[in-house]
């Protein structure tokens, strides 16, 4: 009877250990930040400036779905950048402190090249991290791989901007995958949606979006 409660005693600090590492490793990026209440006032939607934006974007059940093509104009008459149809994040441009972005994205097969969420804004650059998929991987720009089988399915992404340490990290699905420097502070914000690359680009560049969520700490 001693040595099988000692057994059982083991058992349960083992079990409870695995339970605090694996807790551990899957935890929160949001942990220790505080929300950032959003409203649709908050999304500005930006498009080829001659079109409406219902030929570029959905909001039905919670998802905002965004395409372009890559011959459509940019979204300003006086703009020489690439196509987009983005979600930009207005009221809460920051340039010091320590900032997250949250979202779910998806991205049908098929489309390839744009960027899909960044953070736009630096010291000499126009931005200080893009995400772009190219053949359902998942790029720092067109550089180092960050997620890999990422088409056809709903992804996890969060953002965190550590204006003041100069870092930006990247966890998909709750795993952080990348960490950089970051270009200096700038008039800094959030976007997702898809913008075109100079190169490589499909015809049609589609994703989607929800559950978009703002923190800081
Ligand atoms: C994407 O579609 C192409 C063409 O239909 C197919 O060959 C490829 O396997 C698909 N890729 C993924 C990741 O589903
Ligand atoms: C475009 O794709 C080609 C062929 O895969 C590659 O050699 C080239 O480096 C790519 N260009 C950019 C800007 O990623």
């Amino acid at each position: 009877m001693k040595v099988l409660n000692r057994n059982m005693l083991m058992l349960v600090l083992v079990l409870s250990l695995i339970c605090n590492i694996s807790h551990l490793y899957a935890a929160d990026p949001t942990d220790g930040f505080t929300n950032i209440p959003l409203t649709e006032a908050n999304f500005k939607i930006q498009r080829p400036y001659n079109l409406p934006v219902e030929a570029r974007y959905s909001f039905e059940n919670g998802v905002r779905r965004m395409w372009v093509y890559a011959n459509d104009k940019s979204h300003s008459p006086n703009s020489q950048t690439q196509p987009r149809t983005e979600v930009r994040i207005m009221g809460h441009d920051y340039s010091s402190g320590v900032w997250q972005f949250e979202g779910y994205g998806f991205v049908p097969n098929g489309t390839t090249g744009p960027s899909v969420v960044q953070i736009h804004g630096a010291t000499h650059e126009s931005s200080t991290i893009i995400l772009r998929i190219y053949d359902g991987e998942l790029r720092y720009y067109s550089g180092d791989l960050i997620a890999s089988n990422m088409y056809d399915k709903w992804f996890k992404v969060n953002l965190i901007h550590d204006v003041d340490q100069g870092k930006v990290t990247v966890f998909i699905d709750n795993q952080q995958k990348f960490q950089t420097k970051d270009r200096g502070p700038g008039d800094l914000y959030f976007k997702c949606g898809v913008y075109a690359a100079p190169k490589n680009i499909s015809y049609y560049m589609e994703s989607r979006w929800r559950d978009i969520k703002l923190y800081k700490k």
